[in-house]
């Protein structure tokens, strides 16, 4: 199939990628000429594991290449997908200023019919709007559809996701769109699920709430256990044994960060506010997610005492592991109210320290060469992202290199009792009980 993917960033570089991979032949759009003319020449501007294999081997196949024109990606396309970005406005509602300017300019260019996808996350209803807006602005009359198709990408493990997908959504009105979809997908050999396009919309919206729900279900419950002496990650085995429940996403922590969790949960709660049914579970979700990061400073305060002048050691930047993101990442809000007591900060992150500087995220802070140089004299450790190399540090080293042994995890990445018997003070999030 002949696709062509407007916007490059995150989702719409591996959704490309992937798909040359499988033997489509892809053109990728950006309106960022540095950028195309980066891509085209391998330089990829994300760490995401695998993508710049997957990039390098289908350029050098020519069946994935760059440009900067909409024309040129819609010419030489059955189907145009849509994967430019949705950022939140300050009431948590979606932006759709570039879903709306880039369907002005697929209108404009639009010779002979196409299949237009939706694939950035976008509220129920946009489907409609598109097709209304490329009807408007398509002086030639052409036919088209429009279709949903949403992603589940995890950063980090995106490539792995889209080429062994769960489920695959695709929400059209139409058979013939359906059916190069399914043309599209066929390769993947994944359960293709197929609805109306309201549904699909809302689909991507109540899956991201829902885990978010998950997070902050056993977040509140972490603070149960400390208020009771039990053990969260005990619990959680418990309940998540049940295959109703399932044990993913019930890790408890500092809660939930990146870039689509917090815009997604807002964005569904105004979307279902501007629906007049107001879905105020998730305003709980929000208050609970925001109460992690205040009840673990509020330990840290407790334990230290002042923390002005304290030298603490902060392990991890990035909102999660194996990637270089650090939007939203609770890690960099938890450095900056550190800061803003007047700790002494040392940094280290395995990924995330030449983005997080180059946006200026936690200025004050020292970045450390490595781990153990981060813990140097320092009064404690605050463990804020769970990459594997944290795991792996030689501890006895670690205690060697702090002024007092004192550990914070916010992750719950380290066992208790081994922590304890290398001599240091443990925290947990919800393992208060631990012995
Ligand atoms: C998420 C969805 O998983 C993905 O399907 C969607 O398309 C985009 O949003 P992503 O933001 O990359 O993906 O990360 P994810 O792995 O879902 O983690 C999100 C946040 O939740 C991270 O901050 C992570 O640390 C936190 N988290 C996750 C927990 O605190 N506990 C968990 O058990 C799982």
């Amino acid at each position: 199939m002949e696709i062509a993917i407007i916007g490059s960033g995150y989702v719409g570089l591996v959704t490309g990628a992937c798909f040359a991979d499988v033997g489509h032949s892809v053109v990728c759009v950006d309106n960022d000429q540095k950028k195309v003319d980066g891509l085209q020449s391998g330089h990829i501007p994300i760490y995401e594991p695998g993508l710049e294999e997957v990039v390098y081997r289908n350029v050098s196949a020519h069946r994935l290449r760059f440009t900067n024109s909409t024309a040129d990606g819609v010419d030489h396309s059955q189907i145009v997908f849509i994967a430019v970005p949705t950022p939140p406005q300050p009431d948590g509602s979606v932006d759709l200023t570039y879903i709306e300017k880039v369907a002005r300019e697929i209108a404009e260019v639009l010779k002979e019919y196409r299949v237009i996808v939706d694939k950035s996350t976008v509220p129920v209803k946009t489907g409609e709007k598109v097709a209304e807006t490329i009807r408007r602005y398509n002086k030639a009359r052409v036919e088209f559809d429009v279709v949903s198709n949403p992603e589940f990408l995890r950063e980090g493990c995106a490539v792995a996701d889209l080429m062994n997908p769960d489920r695959i959504v695709i929400g059209s009105n139409s058979d013939r769109a359906l059916a190069l979809m399914k043309k599209v997908y066929e390769p993947f050999m994944a359960p293709i699920m197929v609805t109306d396009i309201n549904s699909a919309e809302l689909i991507k919206h109540a899956a991201n709430s829902f885990l978010a729900l998950k997070i902050s279900y056993i977040n509140a419950i972490s603070a149960i256990c400390e208020a009771s002496d039990a053990d969260v990650e005990r619990v959680a085995d418990g309940i998540g044994a049940d295959k109703r429940i399932g044990r993913s996403f019930l890790n408890a922590g500092l809660g939930y960060g990146g870039s689509c969790f917090p815009k997604d949960v807002a964005a569904f709660i105004a979307i279902s506010e501007q629906l007049r049914v107001p879905f105020t579970l998730l305003q709980e979700v929000e208050r609970i997610n925001g109460a992690q990061l205040e009840r673990f400073l509020k330990k840290i305060r407790d334990t230290l005492w002042v923390l002005k002048d304290k030298r603490i050691a902060v392990w991890g930047l990035t909102f999660k592991p194996d990637t270089d993101d650090v939007r939203n990442s609770v890690a960099i809000s938890l450095i900056n109210n550190l800061l803003q007591e007047g700790a002494v900060v040392q940094v280290y992150d395995p990924k995330g320290m030449e983005k997080s500087a180059e946006l200026k995220m936690c200025v004050g802070a020292t970045l450390a060469k490595s781990a153990i140089a981060a813990t140097e004299n320092a009064e404690a450790l605050v463990l804020a992202t769970e990459w594997d190399e944290f795991k792996n540090v030689d501890f006895v080293q670690v205690r060697k290199s702090m002024h007092t042994p004192i550990i914070f995890d916010g992750r719950n990445l380290f066992d208790p009792s081994t922590m304890t018997e290398l001599g240091f003070r443990y925290f947990g999030i919800g393992r208060s009980g631990v012995r």
